[in-house]
């Protein structure tokens, strides 16, 4: 267009500029000339004018065409995205939904046309953690919360991402809602978690047959553990790898002869030193499972202590994970407050003052403290 009207004033002027030069030229030659020479520049700009038009409705053509091919595509984008995909208004009613919404949430298209999302997929209000409200809070896009919903008695699991669209202005007009079937997965991720805590299950059954001792206190130690953890504030997936750990934390002592794992009277420094090998034979033994990393360090670190004095590596403080810290408390407050063969076990105070003595030595003082506030608060009596 810009172009086609620098050439139309190019012309123009041009013409005018041959037009007055030949004016000049023809003067004495009579006014028939000078008037048949102006008719003729008045034809080529009809002629110039004419085609420009041309020209440009051919351009107009050409654009509204790629308008339509570049709708057409992202049409056909959205209808056959792989995962369910809505267009919202911003006050959550559903406008548009593409082809997979049917198969990724199990809903027609006409139960959902016109409903607010969260009557579709959600309890018949605002999620507490809505991507949709986020979104419109923020302006930018949302991803991957994992949201789940019940259709026909079915529970079927989703990752949601949700983007703002905004109009010429900059003002957000409407929202894509996309939702992607994990179903599978999240089953797959449960199916696996289960064959990991059968095959923990089965360990912790193993240290039970060869000493029912061990297999007691090993449940006690995951009591205690998991309280402590809560207090604490740990999230659910290391509160998990402590449960695991907890339960598994004495396996090395599948290693150590029954004479000095039952041996009723106290070890002399041989049989020490021996007893001293569980952690590290029950890491060996756990090491090679991928998913038991975190379980099997905290395997070899729960005789370590915090001032670095502990075994078998001398680590301090930070170099001991949180889970093995956790755990050496909860393993010697077991053993304290339980009957050994070579006595009788401790009361709770007696036990408290023992572990409070060791608060920053042989205990991170933190653990210390979360172990307190469960005995003063008699949460931990009903355990031991
Ligand atoms: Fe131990």
């Amino acid at each position: 267009m810009k172009k086609n009207a620098v050439l139309l004033c190019f012309v123009v002027v041009s013409i005018n500029i041959f037009s007055t030069i030949i004016h000049e030229l023809v003067d004495y030659h009579g006014n028939n000339f000078f008037i048949l020479l102006h008719s003729l520049s008045f034809l080529l700009l009809l002629l110039i004018a004419y085609t420009t038009f041309v020209e440009n409705r051919k351009a107009a053509r050409n654009t509204q065409s790629k308008i339509k091919e570049s709708f057409d595509a992202m049409k056909s984008l959205f209808m056959h995205m792989p995962g369910a995909v809505m267009t919202l208004k911003k006050d959550f009613t559903i406008i548009e939904v593409n082809e997979l919404v049917k198969s990724a949430t199990g809903f027609n298209l006409s139960e959902i046309q016109g409903k607010k999302c969260y009557d579709v997929l959600g309890n018949g209000d605002i999620c507490c953690d809505c991507l949709v409200q986020t979104a419109l809070a923020s302006g930018k896009p949302q991803y991957g919360t994992r949201i789940k919903y019940e259709k026909d008695s079915k529970t079927i699991y989703g990752k949601q991402t949700v983007i703002p669209i905004r109009d010429e202005c900059g003002n957000i007009e409407y929202l894509y809602e996309i939702v992607t079937d994990i179903t599978q997965e999240v089953f797959l991720e449960k199916e696996n978690s289960e064959i990991l805590m059968d095959i923990v299950t089965s360990l912790a059954h193993l240290i039970e047959t060869r000493d029912p001792s061990t297999g007691t206190h090993c449940i006690n130690v995951q009591r205690i553990a998991l309280l402590i953890g809560e207090i604490m504030g740990l999230n659910n997936a290391v509160l998990k790898e402590l449960s695991i750990a907890a339960i598994l934390h004495d396996i090395g002592k599948i290693g150590i002869p029954e004479s000095i794992l039952n041996k009723p009277e106290r070890l002399n420094a041989v049989e020490f030193l021996i007893i001293q090998r569980h952690p590290q034979i029950g890491y060996n033994a756990i090491k090679h499972i991928k998913r038991l990393q975190v379980v099997s360090e905290a395997i070899l670190d729960h005789h370590e202590h915090y001032n670095g004095e502990g075994y078998p590596n001398g680590k301090k403080k930070d170099e001991i994970s949180m889970i093995a810290r956790i755990l050496t408390v909860a393993d010697v407050y077991e053993a304290l407050t339980s009957d050994r063969v070579y006595r009788k076990a401790m009361s709770t105070k007696q036990a408290v003052e023992i572990i409070g003595k060791g608060k920053g030595r042989q205990f991170d003082p933190r653990v210390v403290d979360a172990l307190f506030e469960l005995v003063y608060t008699k949460k931990i009596k009903q355990i031991c």
